[in-house]
């Protein structure tokens, strides 16, 4: 098969500042500036373009651009064989453009000083929010007392907010209607890295550009939706973000429901953001909403335990540093949702998402119903097993679909084959996180991957029955660090008379 050629290097973005609100936190040395070097390796940053970073500690540029560096050696480290080489002129060209602003989020002076700092600037003013969640409205607000939204001709202003969008459907709510109050709806980007990454985009392409899946894709061919973000990683030194957060609230309402979203919505009339919008709002507006009875039937939570990933040894989620021994946070969610219309009727979804399991592994498996006759076998329990289309996210991107094909030789045998397409068969290695398209989206003014208020309340909506479920009681099932989840999560699909493909 020919391979198809990259696709070309985007055009320069405008030029325009980025503004890091909590520049010395781990995600702005571990993804925003990797993201930053990515775009200016391949040209896509004007030679205007500058990055202030905001952080409380007491940093002078070179220290900060110091740290950066530090952060991106390991990066660089982290990455295998088949990486690009590292490019020190790209980094250098970053890091020329990159200052620091030493600064209290909730300090008036803090913006008046940014305000100074920016004034020879040219062109838009991007402010990412990257801090506790905590310091979103304050810093919003702050903004908007400064005047830094004010936009005119050539001077935009967005502000890019990152995730956890709220605690809960209420809090969610909240934080909606205090934004709206300081800044437009059309200059907030509200983040979601999965929605960058090539992977999900592909998931519309494969499904709206060839005819012989989308035919398919519906209750008439599908038996049931499997969605897996399943993780390798334990704690990583986040145990205070994430004893308050836990698996559902980190991963659930956000990535899983942005996979939801683009595997079972209606095609949108164009490629474009209010279009694909919302076709993604009507999605999640049909997700079944259970009672808390019901949602502790359709779940299982669960929490790692001692034992080994990848060949090293992992500790308790309990014995983390920064976790309470009697901790009930939960490190590993499996739901199952059903999605009330047409299209879906009867065909359940189940979603699954774990720290310290057996393997990274997400992705979406399209389970079609079965041949119906054993035409190849007297017996009806030997029917073939169904054919399965495979979504895969990370690692190893692709799509595979599972089949069936006759084995050689002069008797009638058949036996499981795959179809396999792969990222790296066709296209050269990327290593980006998702976050490369979409500040540069933000750049250019692109909402199309970022979630407008209401997408990001349906989803709250949806999860709320099983917050209320929990708060009132449930287990939480212990599993082993490396396996392959909750025996529970296994008994969820074992119920329907279905198994989740195995991590392995
Ligand atoms: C983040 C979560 O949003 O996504 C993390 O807070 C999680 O807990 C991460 O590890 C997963 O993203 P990725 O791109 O590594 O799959």
């Amino acid at each position: 098969m020919e391979s198809t050629p990259n696709r070309p290097a985007p055009a320069p973005a405008p030029p325009c500042t980025l503004v890091i609100f909590g520049a010395t936190g781990d995600m702005t040395g571990r993804l925003l500036m990797p993201a930053l070097y990515n775009l200016a390796r391949v040209g896509a940053l004007d030679p205007a373009f500058r990055v202030i970073g905001i952080g409380r500690r007491e940093l002078d540029d070179a220290a900060f651009r110091d740290g950066l560096t530090a952060s991106m050696d390991d990066v660089v480290a982290s990455r295998g064989a088949a990486a690009p080489q590292f490019d020190p002129q790209a980094w250098q060209w970053l890091m020329q453009r990159a200052s620091y602003l030493a600064g209290d989020f909730k300090d008036g002076q803090t913006y008046g000083s940014l305000d100074k700092r920016l004034a020879g600037a040219q062109g838009g003013v991007i402010f990412y929010l990257s801090t506790d969640p905590d310091f979103f409205l304050p810093i919003a607000r702050q903004l908007h007392d400064a005047g830094m939204f004010k936009q005119s001709s050539g001077r935009w202003r967005r502000l890019v907010v990152e995730k956890p969008f709220g605690r809960d459907l209420a809090s969610a709510r909240e934080l909606n209607r205090q934004l709206a109050k300081a800044v437009n709806e059309s200059q907030i980007f509200r983040i979601d890295h999965f929605l960058g990454k090539e992977t999900v985009q592909n998931i519309l392409v494969s499904r709206f550009a060839n005819s012989v899946f989308e035919n398919s894709w519906n209750r008439l061919f599908i038996d049931h939706v499997q969605i897996t973000a399943a993780e390798a990683l334990g704690l990583e030194r986040r145990s205070s973000f994430y004893e308050q957060t836990g698996a559902l609230r980190d991963m659930v309402p956000n990535h899983l429901f942005q996979l939801l979203a683009m595997v079972a919505m209606e095609p949108p009339n164009a490629f474009e953001a209010d279009a694909v919008r919302t076709e993604k709002e009507k999605l999640l507006e049909a997700i079944r909403l259970q009672t808390p009875a019901e949602a502790l039937i359709h779940s299982v939570r669960g929490q790692y335990r001692a034992g080994t990933v990848g060949g090293k040894a992992m500790r308790g989620y309990l014995e983390e540093e920064g976790v309470a021994p009697d901790s009930r946070t939960e490190t590993y969610v499996a739901l199952k949702l059903c999605i009330d219309n047409w299209r879906w009727a009867g065909v359940p979804f189940y979603l699954r998402t774990g720290k310290a399991l057996a393997r990274r592994q997400t992705q979406i498996v399209i389970a079609f119903k079965d041949a119906g006759h054993a035409l190849f076998c007297e017996a009806e329990h030997c029917k073939p097993p169904a054919n399965t289309l495979v979504l895969q996210i990370q690692p190893d991107e692709g799509l595979f679909f599972h089949m069936q094909a006759k084995v050689p030789g002069s008797k009638l045998g058949t036996a499981p084959v795959s179809m396999d397409f792969r990222y790296r068969d066709h296209f050269p290695p990327s290593h980006s996180s998702g976050y490369e398209t979409l500040i540069y989206d933000c750049m250019v003014g692109d909402a199309t991957l970022f979630q407008r208020a209401a997408d990001i309340e349906l989803g709250w909506k949806a999860v709320q029955p099983f917050q209320q479920a929990w708060a009132e009681g449930g287990d939480i099932h212990p599993y082993r660090a490396g396996s392959q989840g909750p025996a529970a999560a296994d008994d969820l699909l074992a119920r329907d008379g279905r198994a989740w493909l195995s991590l392995e």
